[in-house]
């Protein structure tokens, strides 16, 4: 039976743990969140013991994969970067630690009608959420292109897979340790005129979304960006996450991140201002 749309609070169990360059990766079974889950859309994970110890806000994840486990069904690969105490204690968890999951959160990516070219342009983490975009988009026929970047080796995610999941690959990295030595920005106008995409769909830091849409916009291809920004509550109740946009009726408003986003339409945000309060 197919689940009510909507994110569901429950209490999952880390399956597995492993570490790769700067990210921990994470198995988590979490009952009903992966049946629910769309690409591009994340979860967030409460920090701190469940026993009810004091606890930081919930921390947002992409999801990277939703892959069977024998036993539990299919179950949530996420991939924490350890930048600050949530993050850190998210990646210590251990085989067998309980953490509550809230998910998925947040509208997905919209796939197009028909089997058409498309870029997938992802740096560090950020390019979790494109692998199970690849996926969704080659079962619609679409020629999928990657550019995957990152501010080194370390940081580039799932480069080997990248290679299965795509029919090109461009890896850039900003200290040249592998791959083409530059920033996304560099790049792009050149990658997408040769993979002759229509589509773009981006995740990573603000100027390199800002950089994506611009050369899209360029090409006269359609583009999808995945912003994140701080998130407090993560389900759209206290509005901290503002992000510029100019709406369908060409009105600038200001939208939720984590509600009316992660993804938006390249076209629609307010990259400049977006931009300078991320700086
Ligand atoms: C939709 C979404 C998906 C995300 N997916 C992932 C993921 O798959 N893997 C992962 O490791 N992280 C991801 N993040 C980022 C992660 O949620 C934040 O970095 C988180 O705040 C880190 O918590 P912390 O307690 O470790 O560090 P904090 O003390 O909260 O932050 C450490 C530093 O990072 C800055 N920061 C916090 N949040 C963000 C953000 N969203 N963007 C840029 N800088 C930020 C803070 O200002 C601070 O300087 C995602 C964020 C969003 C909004
Ligand atoms: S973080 Fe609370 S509304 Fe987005």
């Amino acid at each position: 039976m197919t689940p009510a749309p909507g994110p569901v609070h429950v209490t999952g169990e880390v399956l597995a743990t492993k570490v790769v360059g700067a990210y921990t990766h994470l198995t988590v079974v979490a009952p009903d969140v992966a049946e629910r889950f769309r690409p591009g859309t994340f979860v967030a994970l409460s920090v701190g013991e469940t026993t009810g110890a004091t606890r930081l806000a919930r921390r947002a994840l992409w999801v990277h994969q939703v892959r069977p486990v024998g036993g539990y069904g299919p179950a949530l690969q996420l991939v924490v970067e350890p930048v600050g105490p949530g993050t850190r204690w998210l990646a210590a968890l251990t085989p067998g630690s309980r953490v509550e999951v809230t998910g998925p959160l947040g509208r997905p990516f919209a796939l197009p009608k028909e089997p058409v070219s498309c870029l997938l342009v992802g740096e560090g983490y950020a390019a979790a959420p494109l692998f199970p975009l690849a996926e969704r988009l080659r079962e619609r026929g679409c020629a999928v292109n990657l550019l995957v970047a990152a501010d080194d080796e370390a940081h580039l995610l799932s480069a080997l897979e990248a290679r299965r999941s795509a029919r090109a690959v461009t890896v850039v990295t900003r200290d040249g340790s592998v791959g083409m030595k530059g920033r996304v920005a560099d790049v792009v106008v050149g990658v997408l005129e040769r993979s002759g995409a229509e589509v773009v769909y981006a995740g990573g830091r603000v100027a390199t979304l800002h950089a994506v849409a611009a050369a899209a916009e360029d090409a006269g291809a359609w583009s999808q960006t995945a912003v994140e920004q701080p998130l407090a509550c993560a389900t759209g109740l206290c509005h901290g996450c503002p992000v510029p946009v100019v709406g369908e009726d060409g009105v600038a408003r200001t939208v939720r991140a984590c509600a009316d986003g992660p993804v938006f339409r390249g076209d629609r945000v307010r990259w400049a201002e977006l931009e300078d309060r991320s700086a």
